[in-house]
C-alpha cells in the first residue's frame, strides 16, 4: 500500500462535480482576470476568519508583499520574523528594501519565542512576521503586546494556518493583516496559484486593492506605483467551493493527527508535535522530531512512504541570505530543529490503513 505525501485527486474526485460547474460559470462569464467570482470569494473568505476585508491576490508571496508595502515598509527598515519558514516570508521583506531580522524558535510549537522577540527591536524596526508554521498558531498575545508597546506592525504569515485559532479567534484576523497562500497543497488550496491579504482596517484594505491593480482605484488613473497582484476569476471560483469543505478537512486533518500521534507517542526515538493549550491546530503538516532524519525518509520511500522535510536549512543559513553574515549557531533551536523535522504524509483524504503502516514502518525501523 502506497502512502503518498499529498495526494490532490481524491480529494478533487470527492468534489469534482461542484468544481466542474463552478469553473463553467466562469468560462461561460468570461470573468477571468478579478471580477466577481474573486469578489464573492473574499467576502466569503472574510466572514469565514471573522474580518472585514480579504483581498484576493496572485499568491502567498504576493500577500505578504503588499502587506508590507502596505505598511510604509521600506528602504533601511527592520522587520523580525523566524529563521525556519519558507524563504517567501523574508523575500516579502528583501522586496521592499528592508532587512529580515531573525528571531529564535520554541521546541515546543516550532513557532516564534516571544520571550526573545524585545532583543530583536532595533529604532529600525518597522514590523513583525509571526508566522504560524505547520497549522498551528504563534503565541499571539505575548506578541501583540511587545507590538504595540513599540509601535510596530504585525503581520501574520498565515499561509499554512487557513482555519487555525488562537484563543477562538481565526489565524490572520488577530495582526494588522494576515496573509494567506492558496497554493494547491494547502488546507484550502487553489487550482493553481492564489493568495489573500486580511485586515480589519479600511485604510490598509483600501491600499491593498490599489497596490494590486496598477494602483487604480479607477481603471487607467493611477493614484500609486502598483503591481499586477491580481487573484484569477477562475481561482476565486475553486476557491469558493472549496472553503465549503474547509471545516470538515480540518477536522479530517485533526484526526489523521490524532492516530498518529496515538501510534507514535511512546515509540522511542519520536518526538510528536503538541498542540498548544491556546489554539486549535490544523495540520497542514504533521512533523515529528527524529535523530538520524535523512536515512529513515530515505528508508521509508523504499517502503512506499514518501515523506517530507520543512524545511532542511534555516534561512540564515541559505546562500541568498548569506550577505546577513548570519554564522550557524545564531538561532540553535531553529537549526536543531531543521535536522530532525519530518513531516508525514498528512491529507484529510489520508485513511486510517496507511497512517498505521506508516507509523508501524517508522517503529521498526528505528529499533533496528
Ligand atoms: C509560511 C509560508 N509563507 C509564504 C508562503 C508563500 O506562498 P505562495 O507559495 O502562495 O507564494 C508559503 C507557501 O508555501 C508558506 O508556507
Amino acid at each position: 500500500m502506497k502512502v503518498p505525501f499529498l495526494d490532490l485527486k481524491t480529494q478533487y474526485d470527492s468534489i469534482r462535480e461542484e468544481i466542474h460547474a463552478a469553473l463553467n460559470e466562469v468560462l461561460e462569464s468570461t470573468a477571468f482576470a478579478g471580477g466577481p467570482f474573486v469578489a464573492r470569494f473574499e467576502k466569503e473568505f472574510a466572514d469565514f476568519c471573522g474580518c472585514h476585508h480579504a483581498i484576493g491576490v496572485g499568491s502567498g508571496t504576493d500577500a505578504l508583499w503588499l502587506a508590507l508595502l502596505a505598511l510604509g515598509v521600506g528602504r533601511g527598515d527592520e522587520v523580525i520574523t523566524v529563521p525556519n519558514t519558507f524563504i517567501a516570508t523574508a523575500e516579502a521583506i528583501s522586496f521592499c528594501g528592508a532587512k529580515p531580522v531573525f528571531v529564535d524558535i520554541e521546541e515546543e510549537t516550532y513557532n516564534m519565542n516571544p520571550a526573545l522577540l524585545e532583543a530583536a527591536i532595533s529604532p529600525r524596526t518597522k514590523a513583525i512576521i509571526p508566522v504560524h508554521l505547520f497549522g498551528q498558531m504563534a503565541d499571539m498575545d505575548p506578541i501583540m503586546e511587545i507590538a504595540r508597546r513599540h509601535g510596530l506592525h504585525v503581520i501574520e504569515d498565515a499561509c499554512q494556518a487557513h482555519g487555525a485559532e488562537y484563543k477562538g479567534k481565526k489565524a490572520g484576523s488577530i495582526g494588522d493583516v494576515g496573509c494567506f497562500s492558496f497554493y494547491p497543497g494547502k488546507n484550502l488550496g487553489a487550482y493553481g496559484e492564489a493568495g489573500a491579504v486580511l485586515t480589519n482596517r479600511d485604510d490598509l484594505a483600501e491600499k491593498i486593492k490599489m497596490l494590486r491593480d496598477h494602483g487604480q482605484p479607477k481603471k487607467y488613473y493611477h493614484d500609486l506605483i502598483g503591481w499586477n497582484g491580481r487573484m484569477d476569476g477562475i481561482q476565486g471560483a475553486m476557491l469558493s467551493v472549496k472553503l465549503k469543505h474547509l471545516l470538515e478537512w480540518n477536522e479530517a486533518r485533526r484526526k489523521n493527527a490524532q492516530l498518529y500521534t496515538d501510534f507514535l507517542a511512546d515509540v522511542e526515538g519520536v518526538a510528536v508535535p503538541r498542540e498548544a493549550d491556546y489554539g486549535k491546530h490544523v495540520y497542514h503538516i504533521y512533523a515529528v522530531r527524529v535523530h538520524e532524519r535523512d536515512s529513515l525518509i530515505r528508508k521509508l520511500a523504499e517502503k512506499d512512504i514518501h515523506c517530507g522535510i520543512h524545511y532542511p536549512v534555516p534561512l540564515h543559513m541559505q546562500k541568498a541570505y548569506k550577505f546577513l553574515e548570519l554564522e550557524r549557531g545564531s538561532f540553535p533551536i531553529a537549526e536543531k530543529c531543521a535536522g530532525e523535522l519530518l513531516s508525514l504524509p498528512m491529507f484529510p483524504d489520508l485513511t486510517s490503513d496507511q497512517i498505521q503502516r506508516a507509523a508501524t514502518e517508522i517503529e521498526r525501523l528505528l529499533s533496528t
